[in-house]
């Protein structure tokens, strides 16, 4: 996030220095070399780091003194109890008071922005902090979380739908808005200020209500199936409620991701520390828990795995199209692929596996526990079925019949709804999908 963000300010003609404490990538990036997969990323990174425009250090204390805006945008991972663990931006909250000092006496008021997804009250502990180093300087912590989404990380920082800000003083509004006016004048997005607790509490609602869509529709899905209706109708019936609206409403095989699990589970600590229970929220995080397990219970189900040896899953070999939690990243964190690759393995099945960004990462991760192909087609080759679990667009487009050359027989797990089971049973197949009734 924070690399997506210091290239598009650098984009909108501010200078603008990245800081990370992993000394190999600032010196990856210094190289020219973007660390992560993100279309339309590595046009602007190289434009600008040709421009000077975007340089990067190890070393915060370079940055601090001539700044107008610090940015904090490292990770805040999951801790064991389920809350956000602050300890990176609590680090780097005190770097930067004790790099305060740095400052001319005359400088502006530094902006500290809270861009991490952080639980609410984060701003006014990370300004305690500060002001704990006991600087003469003046600051303001301002709460501006991130909704870009992975995949479209770049338009969708570029071209926001809003952007929200918590701070105290008009001051800090106006360099939080001289920053944004340009991306929200190209968007005709909306513009909020709001004291810095109501914009940390946003992210989370945001991420909530969205999570909540998608396990509200896969278990209608599931309903569709037991009862034999078609989840395809239903979605566009009901997103053609203008107070429902269609986006977010297409089942599938679990949402994971770096945001969604961590975040609805940090809103679920925080409810419990302040008594406040969020009971829709936890039947959320279990529902989708549930769904996680759908491909492998659907091939479970086909071929006949009731527990004890032998598995019937033994010796059978299956390819695996998609890894990346969704399409268009190289993110596996907490991808539902994980999940089915374990289940598989663990029932004595052997996977050949294929995504057309995230197969480095799998391969640090799984090593040789399955074998990594080069194309979807050689994926499939002896394979007794296919699974599809992420939604790459080049999936959809594949030659079926080729595919159905490679394979044992013709016999499809889709998790992603890229075919229609009409023109799957026509055309011969076997077909398992969420939320429209089995062909084949
Ligand atoms: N990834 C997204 O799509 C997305 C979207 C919106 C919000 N967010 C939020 O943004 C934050 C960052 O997410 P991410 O996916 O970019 O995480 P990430 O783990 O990919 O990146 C965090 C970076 O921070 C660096 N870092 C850690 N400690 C540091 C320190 N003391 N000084 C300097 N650098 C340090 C790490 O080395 C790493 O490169 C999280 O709070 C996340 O919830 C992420």
């Amino acid at each position: 996030m924070g690399l997506v963000a210091a290239a598009c300010f650098a984009e909108a003609g501010h200078s603008v220095l990245g800081v990370d404490v992993d000394a190999a990538k600032v010196a990856r990036l210094r190289d020219g070399e973007v660390p992560i997969f993100e279309p339309g990323l590595d046009e602007i990174f190289r434009t600008h780091l040709a421009s000077g425009r975007l340089a990067f250090s190890p070393n915060l204390e370079e940055g601090i003194a001539e700044a107008d805006a610090a940015f904090i945008c490292v990770g805040t991972p999951q801790s064991e109890d389920g809350s956000a663990d602050l300890r990176f931006v609590l680090q780097v909250a005190e770097q930067i008071g004790s790099a305060l000092s740095l400052r001319p006496k005359d400088a502006k008021p530094l902006v500290i922005v809270d861009k991490s997804t952080v639980p609410v009250g984060t701003a006014a502990r990370v300004s305690s902090i500060i002001a704990g180093k006991g600087t003469d300087r003046s600051f303001e912590v301002v709460s501006n979380p991130e909704f870009l989404r992975e995949g479209s990380a770049i338009q969708d920082f570029l071209k926001p739908d809003r952007v929200v800000v918590g701070c105290a003083t008009d001051f800090a509004e106006g360099v939080m808005k001289a920053l944004y006016e340009p991306f929200l004048k190209a968007s005709g997005g909306k513009w909020f200020r709001m004291d810095p607790a109501s914009a940390e509490l946003t992210k989370y609602a945001a991420n909530a209500m969205l999570a909540l869509r998608i396990s509200f529709i896969n278990e209608i899905a599931g309903l569709c199936e037991d009862i034999g209706a078609d989840v395809d109708h239903v979605k566009v019936a009901i997103g053609a409620d203008h107070r429902i609206g269609p986006a977010f409403l297409n089942p599938g095989p679990g949402f994971g991701g770096s945001c969604f699990p961590k975040d609805l589970q940090a809103l679920l600590k925080t409810g419990r520390e302040h008594g406040h229970p969020l009971m829709a929220l936890s039947a959320t995080v279990e529902a989708n828990r549930h769904q996680k397990q759908v491909l492998a219970s659907k091939i479970r189900k086909h071929f006949n795995v009731v527990g004890g040896a032998p598995s019937p899953l033994a010796g059978r070999h299956f390819a695996l199209w998609g890894l990346a939690f969704k399409a268009h990243t190289d993110d596996i964190r907490e991808s539902m692929s994980l999940e089915l690759i374990d289940s598989l393995l663990s029932l004595g099945a052997t996977i050949a596996v294929h995504d057309f960004e995230a197969m480095p990462a799998v391969k640090a991760k799984l090593g040789d526990r399955v074998a990594y192909a080069p194309d979807p087609l050689a994926c499939c080759v002896n394979a007794d079925a296919v699974l599809i679990a992420t939604e790459w667009p080049q999936y959809k487009a594949a030659d079926l019949e080729a595919v159905a050359g490679k394979l044992k027989s013709k016999l499809m797990f889709d998790g992603r709804n890229l075919f229609r089971p009409e023109a799957m049973k026509a055309a011969g197949w076997i077909y398992h999908s969420i939320g429209r009734r089995s062909v084949g």
